[in-house]
């Protein structure tokens, strides 16, 4: 989907340095509030564990991404992976899948608030003004009254202050329950954490075993903001599903290369968003909560990382 990319700048320096001085301050006080430890789920949950984040609100560790799910397809994999235990949908106003995952969550029978919903405004509902009206189409699309989690979901120009202005303002309506951003550079999260009174809870950019984000990573782990993958499997670009050391890490423990990659995201502390439109690959990327990369092995994806982008269409 071509709108969903574009050219992000990243002012790491800036972030990087503002978190090593606040570093010391964190580790006393809003390092309690980390989100990044997952807690187990207890009897009768679903069987993801979830993370608290830094406003107390807790996420589960992995959903549905729903980009190009649309239409009947849509709505049949939210329904079949809430039933296969999946409780966070991650959906957006430019995906076109808002009605598909309301549709979902109500086929599936699971209570709203047994769910957890993603959504993000998009670049053309900037502004004060237009966030709040584009917080309410989202609203009525997914025919719900709130979203568990509102993302600003590329904020290079535009009036992106007032639209968090805006959103702050929902948050204490209890319009959504945590705030966050996408695809945001260092000195706008630097901004967002140092001038606003609702610190953003989540920041969900392109992460992967290629593109592994080691500066953000590290920062918004100091910084309490809870770090969320897109494209946690790259879209399969540059041969992930079947890189060998990915491969072989999954033979040795009876799991597939897409298995791994999760895996890896969750031990990392990183809530992911596998998107699928088979039912047979939703209830495979559910299945990584019963085994356990060994350091050797986290040490090895970690050399996989190439640094760069795998969507330089975008950059
Ligand atoms: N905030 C942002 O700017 C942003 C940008 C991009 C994406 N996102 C979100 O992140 C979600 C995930 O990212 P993405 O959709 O770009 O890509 P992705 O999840 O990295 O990859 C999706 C691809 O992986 C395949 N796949 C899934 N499970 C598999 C398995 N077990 N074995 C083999 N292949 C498998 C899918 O094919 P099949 O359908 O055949 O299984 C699909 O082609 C999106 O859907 C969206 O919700 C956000």
């Amino acid at each position: 989907m071509k709108t969903e990319r574009e050219p992000r700048e990243m002012n790491r320096r800036h972030f990087l340095q503002t978190s090593a001085l606040a570093a010391s301050a964190l580790a006393l006080g809003l390092a309690s509030k980390r989100s990044a430890a997952a807690e187990s789920p207890k009897p009768g949950e679903a069987a993801v564990p979830q993370v608290t984040l830094n406003n107390g609100v807790k996420m589960p560790v992995l959903g549905l991404g729903t980009m190009t799910l649309q239409g009947d397809v849509g709505v049949r994999c939210v329904a079949d992976a809430i039933a296969l235990g999946y409780r966070l949908i991650d959906t957006a106003t430019i995906y076109n899948t808002e009605k598909e995952v309301g549709e979902g969550i109500r086929q599936s029978g699971i209570k709203r608030e047994g769910i957890f919903i993603t959504s993000k405004l998009w670049k053309s509902d900037m502004g004060y003004e237009q966030a709040k009206r584009g917080l309410q189409a989202s609203l009525d699309k997914l025919k719900t009254d709130y979203l568990d989690l509102y993302l600003i979901h590329r904020p290079a120009g535009g009036d992106w202050r007032g639209s968090w202005r805006a959103m702050e303002e929902l948050y204490r309506a209890g319009r959504i329950k945590a705030l966050g951003m996408s695809n945001a550079d260092f000195a706008q999260m630097d901004e967002l954490l140092a001038k606003f009174e609702v610190k953003p809870a989540v920041h969900q950019i392109e992460t992967h075993a290629f593109f592994q984000e080691g500066p953000a990573y590290e920062a918004l782990k100091r910084e309490g903001v809870q770090m969320e993958a897109w494209a946690p499997f790259a879209e399969g670009r540059h041969g992930m599903f079947v890189d060998p050391t990915l491969t072989a890490i999954g033979r040795k423990h009876g799991k597939t290369t897409a298995q791994v990659c999760l895996r890896w995201h969750y031990q990392r502390g990183i809530v992911a968003i596998p998107r699928s439109g088979q039912k047979a690959h939703i209830a495979e990327n559910l299945r990584i909560f019963d085994f356990e990369l060994a350091a050797a092995e986290m040490r090895a994806i970690a050399g996989l990382d190439l640094g760069v982008t795998q969507f330089p269409e975008w950059s």
